[in-house]
């Protein structure tokens, strides 16, 4: 099995989970590199949901070696309930099977409190954020501040980084925010349980991942939010904290770019996101409504509705572009069975130019309109299609017009949540 790694090719929620849990069954190692617990990857396994957070989905296969890489941040207390709903479903999580990169960060309960506070004060111009102390803590990362495992499981080293930090941090929420700060005490003694039930997993992944692959097995790097919601090449602000795109997976597990074969997009025949920010394509509500009710596009992690709109090759081509995408997921083709019209967007115009790749300027994709091309719909089910052939001569064309806007070949189609619901593309 080549060495892949599988990138959001939008705003998130592709169903990356169900193609990370179909590629994992012949890698040896799957790495998560980026972000934290504000994804929320949902894997059908035999008729049972899991949702992970944390826990690249690998750890529902046997014999897999899990690993949260050093790219990670990394909430101690979401990390441990989610090893115990994980054991009590009768899954394996131990220290011969799941590892945690010492140089990961972690979420302290000052970023979790700062990140609603910080979406509150910017009252309508708010990100939309999980809430989850994501931004905050990679802020202390690149601000230098940051607790990485490593310190956290040195009780002395913890004990000052912490002070330090809380010292800042009450100062910031009294003077700024008005709001009542942390006791050092309260968080030292919880944050040192959680050390002791997570020691056992932190190890040095990038050095188990190069010995890994010298020996000649094989890893899967799977991405968590999308393309669009990158730091860099997403549509920024409405991002993440956190680099989604390919370079992410290199920084956030220690492997270089030579030692990886493939890099798969995962796009959903359609386009959703979840949070504040543009988004051209947002279906009128009747259509909306069908769609997110079908497409069952709630938030794996807050339950937020997710919006939804038409397929935007736009987004999907930037993608393509700054992950050099070797080949494309498309996923949730059966969401659009019922529909009679289905539009791709090509393009957007904007104040008499057309823009063909996604402009810097978010205010454009606020105000622009989209160009759309209408496809006559398929209007069969797709559900119970086993292979590319299978498939309605218009879904198929669909498809093809996907795969030639993006300039990238079709790898296999979702139809469904179940894990045999998937086709080989062409
Ligand atoms: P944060 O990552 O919690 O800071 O949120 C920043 C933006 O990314 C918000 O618009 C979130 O809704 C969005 N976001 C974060 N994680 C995910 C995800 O896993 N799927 C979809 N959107 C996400």
């Amino acid at each position: 099995m080549p060495n892949i790694v599988v990138i959001g090719a939008q705003w998130g929620d592709e169903g990356k989970g169900k193609v990370i849990d179909i590629l994992a069954e012949k890698s040896d190692y799957i790495v998560r590199f980026q972000g934290g617990n504000n994804a929320g990857h949902t894997v059908v396994v035999k008729n049972r949901k899991f949702i992970l957070h944390l826990i690249p989905s690998g750890i529902l296969h046997k014999n897999k070696k899990c690993v949260i890489g050093n790219g990670v941040v990394v909430d101690p207390e979401a990390l441990i309930s989610e090893i115990k709903k994980l054991r009590s479903e009768g899954i394996e999580v131990n220290s011969g099977n799941f590892f945690i990169d010492e140089r990961a960060h972690v979420i302290l309960p000052y970023h979790k409190i700062l990140d609603s506070l910080k979406e509150k004060k910017k009252g309508k111009a708010k990100i939309g954020t999980t809430r989850r102390g994501i931004g905050p803590c990679y802020t202390d990362k690149a601000a230098r501040c940051g607790i990485r495992m490593i310190d956290l499981i040195d009780k002395e080293l913890f004990k000052s980084k912490l002070e330090a930090n809380l010292k800042e941090k009450n100062r910031v929420f009294r003077k700024t925010y008005n709001a009542k700060g942390f006791k050092f005490s309260e968080v030292y003694s919880q944050y040192l349980k959680y050390a002791k039930t997570i020691k056992p997993y932190v190890k040095n992944c990038a050095v188990i991942l190069n010995e890994a692959i010298n020996k000649g097995k094989s890893v899967l790097l799977e991405g968590a939010q999308g393309t669009l919601l990158d730091v860099d090449f997403g549509t920024y602000p409405y991002v993440t904290s956190s680099n989604a795109s390919v370079g992410g997976a290199f920084t956030g597990s220690g492997i270089g770019p030579t030692k990886i074969d493939k890099v798969i997009g995962v796009v959903k025949a359609y386009t959703t996101r979840v949070g504040e920010g543009p988004l051209p394509t947002e279906f009128p509500p009747d259509i909306l409504e069908k769609i997110r009710n079908k497409g069952e596009e709630f938030g794996a992690t807050t339950g937020r509705p997710r919006r939804c709109g038409w397929f935007d090759a736009v987004v999907a081509r930037q993608a393509a572009l700054v992950n050099g995408l070797n080949n494309i997921v498309v996923t949730k083709l059966d969401v659009l069975d019922e529909l009679k019209n289905i539009k791709i967007c090509t393009g957007y115009r904007y104040k008499g130019k057309v823009y063909r790749i996604l402009p810097a300027d978010t205010g454009i994709l606020d105000s622009c309109s989209p160009i759309y091309e209408n496809h006559k719909g398929w209007l069969k089910e797709t559900g119970s299609a086993t292979k590319f052939s299978d498939l309605p001569k218009e879904a198929k064309n669909y498809l093809d017009r996907i795969s030639e806007l993006l300039g990238v070949s079709i790898y296999m189609v979702s139809v469904g949540s179940k894990r045999s619901q998937i086709l080989k593309g062409r």
